[in-house]
């Protein structure tokens, strides 16, 4: 083939290719013409190849002739095929057909228990409680020391706890936050600090290995128990109802004293006992108590001067309550169908 190239044989390539890709009439003659001349055995490219054995004084001339050529095509042919791509949609080629059935949309709506904490939050935030937050990878220190847990307690131990090294662990409860809180913080201080929550548990209908806990902080001079009855009773008769009432029952935590379960009266029988409350009336729903000295100590407080009080709730077994919920893994095993039932609450 090279003895034929002269510069009057690329002229006339020149001319044929030019006049070939201006007059592709729809796409597919385009294509035909872009694999004839740019192709990989297309005449163009074919020269391209053969340059190397061309005579020497006709060779820089051709090469660089042929190489314009092949750019000047390659922009006529991206012009051209979007000129007629165009042209086809035009036509209708590329619309949409008027009689295909319609997809339907599909709307989501926010997690029942982002719901319920929602609510919950507003509650205290028109109780003045304002909200902090703090990490769900923590150290021993803030999870377990600064409250004040002795080293050997027995929660500390792997069975409980996920650690990650001897230092840090998964949070076991929200408490830790207290700590940390008040070593940036000087009181009054009122703080609800909601997060994930992680126990080494087998999960069953009433325990999962992470779950959302709220804590609750009021620090202040003379800080009473009555204060925090105050608190927690508004709060569970404005959630659940102005006939459900509060009791607290003498329970320990190493970061309170005096320390308390508290119940409320069971939404189902009204006090009277069944067996969702187990015939005794009441369904426990936190742990509460007034804040310990030595805590007080390890976030810089001087114990003589503050009082307070700090209370933890499970959020997932409130919303249990609230929407009568069997079973605690419902909340992580995303099915569309128990999550959808919830979806209107939102306010
Ligand atoms: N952190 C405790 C728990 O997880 C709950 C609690 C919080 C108790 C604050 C007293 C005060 O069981």
């Amino acid at each position: 083939m090279s003895d034929e190239i002269s510069e009057s044989s690329v002229e006339d390539l020149s001319n044929r290719a030019l006049n070939s890709f201006e007059n592709a009439k729809n796409l597919e003659e385009l294509e035909t013409v872009r694999v004839a001349f740019l192709g990989r055995k297309g005449e163009v490219t074919q020269i391209l190849r053969s340059i190397a054995s061309l005579p020497q004084e006709i060779r820089p001339r051709i090469g660089k002739r042929i190489n314009d050529l092949k750019i000047e095509l390659s922009a006529l042919y991206e012009k051209k095929a979007e000129e007629l791509q165009s042209e086809r949609e035009g036509e209708g080629g590329f619309l949409l057909d008027p009689t295909l059935p319609g997809r339907s949309g599909f709307e989501g709506g926010l997690h029942v228990l982002h719901l319920v904490l929602k609510e919950i939050k507003e509650i205290f935030y028109g109780m003045g409680y304002s909200l902090a937050e703090g990490p769900d990878v923590e150290l021993d220190y803030y999870n377990f020391e600064a409250l004040n847990f002795p080293p050997d307690h027995p929660s500390r131990d792997l069975q409980d706890t996920f650690y990650l090294t001897k230092d840090i662990l998964l949070r076991t409860q929200t408490s830790p936050v207290q700590v940390r809180y008040m070593e940036k913080h000087k009181p009054p201080l009122r703080i609800i600090a909601p997060g994930r929550v992680y126990r080494n548990e087998t999960p069953d209908p009433s325990h999962s290995a992470e779950f959302l806990q709220m804590e609750g902080l009021y620090v202040d001079k003379n800080v009473s128990l009555a204060d925090l009855r105050s608190d927690v009773s508004h709060f569970v008769k404005s959630y659940f109802g102005d006939d459900a009432s509060v009791r607290f029952r003498p329970h320990y935590f190493p970061f309170t004293e005096p320390s308390a379960e508290v119940d409320m009266t069971c939404f189902a029988c009204k006090g009277k006992g069944c067996s969702i409350c187990q015939k005794t009336g009441w369904i426990e729903i936190m742990g509460a108590g007034m804040v310990h000295p030595s805590v007080f100590k390890y976030a810089g407080y001087d114990p003589d001067e503050y009082t307070g009080f700090a209370f933890g709730m499970g959020i997932d077994r409130i919303a249990m309550l609230k929407y009568g919920i069997d079973d605690i893994r419902r909340f992580l095993t995303n099915d569309i169908r128990f999550l959808r039932q919830f979806w209107g609450f939102s306010s």
